[in-house]
This record gives structure tokens, sequence and C-alpha cells, in this order.
């Protein structure tokens, strides 16, 4: 454990106030106060928007010291360590090229990019300034206790020989477009490579494995979603829309490397719930399955001794798990999304001042907008594609 009086400060300017932002400053802040690994205290300095207003009443809510409209301001600071960007995905290209430029940390939400140029273009900046070692992609899904620990159970051979994975992700983004969608940029951000770059990722995080060759379906759902999110006072209904260009529903079969077939389900017309995040992994002898909707329990079948012990065991997080000394000590108490998004931060801080490459780093998440990209031919080819 870190002792409090040797416990240094990185400085961290935040770009972008909104969903993200807010959680990303809620996890600032909480990170050394519940995580007594942390090497070293987040001070939060410095916050960006372009929006006034905004910027100028979140500083002053969320306890950062400063702020700016203008992030080239913080780029010029010599005493800034992480730069964290929290804005819409297709503007992380040309911010993560300036931050890293100017020899900072970076840590970027996800999806890194929202185009192959633009991924090319950052990537080679990455490798000509040497700067993987200093970059972090936000796959905070990783994150969660019960995830790291089904990773660790398939490593072991807890289920046996894995033969089969399926991730899904839906949310319900499509049944809302006739009102206001504040958040969501349809025509910008992609659908799959945006929410689906989650499951992309946890697939091949907790198999430990790469992805060989696909076949996908992805394809946008509904004619009619609104252009833009409505001004202050505007009606709704009076928004142009538009035939999204992105992947509203996507479902991919891939081969991964090792030989396993994994299934990729993703749909933004998901009515029963907003956020629908979940895995279950089928071995020779046993499955474990995993839902967002209940973080904190990893179910985990073995290989029963008869046919009448068929059924999950429910493993409740607690302190024997990952990250099990930043959370209550009670199994049952609960993780929420506010500790996981402090365990991501945790590990932002760590690499940071230790100098170990994070995990994703951008190469790592270059690898999934690839991935991305792959299912997006595939639909467009109707054919497997190779994923190089
Ligand atoms: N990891 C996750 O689970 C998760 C969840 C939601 C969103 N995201 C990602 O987070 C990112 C941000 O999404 P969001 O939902 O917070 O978006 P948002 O629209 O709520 O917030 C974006 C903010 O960026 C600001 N901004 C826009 N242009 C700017 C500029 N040039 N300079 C400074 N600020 C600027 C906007 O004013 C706004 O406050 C996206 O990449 C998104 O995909 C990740």
């Amino acid at each position: 454990m870190t002792n409090a009086e040797n416990r240094k400060t990185v400085n961290i300017a935040l770009i972008g106030t909104g969903f993200m932002g807010k959680e990303h400053a809620k996890a600032w802040s909480l990170s050394p106060v519940s995580c007594p690994d942390i090497l070293a205290t987040p001070v939060k300095k410095i916050l960006c928007d372009n929006d006034e207003a905004r910027v100028v009443e979140r500083a002053k809510l969320w306890g950062f010291e400063e702020y700016t409209t203008d992030y080239h301001e913080i780029l010029e600071r010599d005493d800034i360590d992480i730069i964290d960007i929290c804005t819409p995905a297709f503007l992380h290209a040309d911010m993560a090229i300036d931050a890293i430029k100017a020899g900072k940390f970076v840590f970027c939400e996800k999806p890194m990019v929202t185009t192959m140029e633009d991924g090319q273009r950052l990537m080679q900046v990455v490798r000509k300034y040497n700067a993987n070692g200093r970059t972090a992609v936000g796959f905070n899904k990783r994150r969660w206790p019960a995830v790291q620990y089904a990773r660790k159970l398939v490593k072991e051979g807890a289920i046996g020989r894995i033969l089969l994975y399926n991730g899904r992700y839906c949310q319900n983004g499509v049944m809302f477009r006739k009102v206001n969608l504040p958040n969501r940029k349809w025509w910008k951000t992609g659908g799959f490579a945006d929410s689906g770059s989650h499951i992309v990722d946890m697939c091949r995080y907790i198999l430990d494995d790469q992805y060989d060759s696909l076949v996908a379906r992805a394809y946008p759902l509904v004619d009619d979603l609104p252009v833009r999110a409505p001004a202050e006072g505007e009606d709704p209904a009076a928004i142009p829309t538009a035939k999204s260009e992105c992947e509203d529903f996507s479902l991919v079969i891939a081969n991964m490397k090792s030989g396993i077939t994994a299934s990729l389900y993703s749909s933004s017309a998901y009515g029963g719930s907003g956020e629908d995040i979940s895995f279950e992994i089928h071995g020779t002898d046993g499955s474990i399955r995993w839902s967002g909707a209940n973080p904190s329990v990893l179910q985990i079948c073995e290989q029963p001794r008869t046919r009448a012990e068929v059924g999950f065991k429910s493993i409740l997080m607690g302190p024997a798990h990952p990250y099990g000394n930043s959370i209550p000590p009670m199994p049952g108490f609960g993780v929420g999304v506010v500790d996981q998004m402090s365990f991501q931060v945790l590990e932002v801080v760590n690499a940071c001042v230790s100098g170990e490459t994070y995990n994703p780093s951008f190469e790592d998440a270059w690898e999934i907008v690839k991935v991305c990209d792959k299912i997006r031919q595939s639909e467009q080819k109707k054919e497997w594609v190779s994923v190089d």
C-alpha cells in the first residue's frame, strides 16, 4: 500500500464535460479515497469544454482549479501530466495527436477514432513519438472485478477448454428517436464501432485471444433519426431526420486465433434497457456468465456431479477478487459504475507514474478499431473477411 506521506500527485486536464466527462470527474475524485494502491493522488487541475457556460459551472461544481474553452491552452502547460479526452469520438484523433506531441500522458475515451484514416494518422504519431507507453483508452468494462475474475478462471481452466464465447451489448437509443437524444451523434460516432467496440474488446480480453476472421450483418435499423440534438427550447419534432449511416444492429460470428468461436450481438433497438452488456463462455467442463445489469455477481457452472445438480452458482465480488481492497469488505455489498471507473483511473495513474504500459494502450485499441472496420467490410462484401 502506498504510504500517504510518499504519495505523489499527478495533475489532470479533462476535456469534455458531458456524460463521460462527468463520470471521469467522479472517478478522479474517488480514486485516491477508494484505491489504496494508487501511486499518486490525481489533482483536478483544469477542465475544458468549448461550451463556456457549461465549463465555468462544471469546473466549480466538480472541483477543478481552473477552466478553459480551448484545449490548446492545456498543451502549453508544463504542470499537466495526464490529458483525459472525453469529447465526441470524431474529435479524439486530433486532440490525441496534439496531446502526444505536447509530451503528455493521453487517456482517451473509446472509440479511439471513428475512421481508419484518423486511426492511421494517429498511430503514425504514436509510433513517431514512441508514445504508446504513455497512452490509455477507456475500455472501462474491463475494470469490473467480475470481468477480471472471469478472465482468471478461463486462464486457469476452471471450465475446461473454451468452446464458445458469446458477447452482447444492447441499448435502446433507436426507440427514442423522436425525442431528445443530446448525447448521440448518430452519423459521426458509428454504431457498432462505438458501443460495440466494448464487446469486441471484452471478448479478446477475457479469452486473451485475437480475432482471426469474421462474418457480420451490421446495418442501420431505421430511417428517421434526428440529425442533431435540439437547441434549448426547440421542438424536437422540428429537427430534420435522416437515415443513420452507422450500424444500429450487428451480429458477428468470429473465429479467434485459438480456434474458439465467438459471437457478438449488438443492438440499439433493445427497448428493455438503456444499457445491457453481458457475456457467456462455454467450456468442456462448465460455463461462466455475467451481466452488467448485476455487475457484482459472476455466475459459474462447473461440471455437475449428477444431472440433479445442473445449475449456476453465483459468486459475489468481494475482498478476495480483483480490486478487492477498493470495495466494501463484505461480498454482496456491491460494486457500482463509479467504483469501476475509479479502478480505471487507478490503472491510468499507475501506468503514468510507473512507466508500465497501460492495457489497452493506443496500439491495442487500434486492433479493436481494425476489427470494427472488418465488421463493416464483411457487411458490405457479404462474406467472411480475415482480420490481419
Ligand atoms: N466508456 C463508456 O462506457 C462510454 C460511455 C458513453 C460515452 N463514451 C464515449 O465518451 C466520449 C464522449 O461521449 P459523451 O457521451 O460524454 O458525449 P457528450 O456529448 O455528452 O459530451 C461531449 C462534451 O465534449 C464537449 N466538446 C465538444 N467539442 C469540444 C471541443 N472542441 N473542445 C472541448 N470540448 C468539446 C461538448 O461540449 C460536451 O460537453 C465518446 O467517445 C463516447 O463514445 C464512453
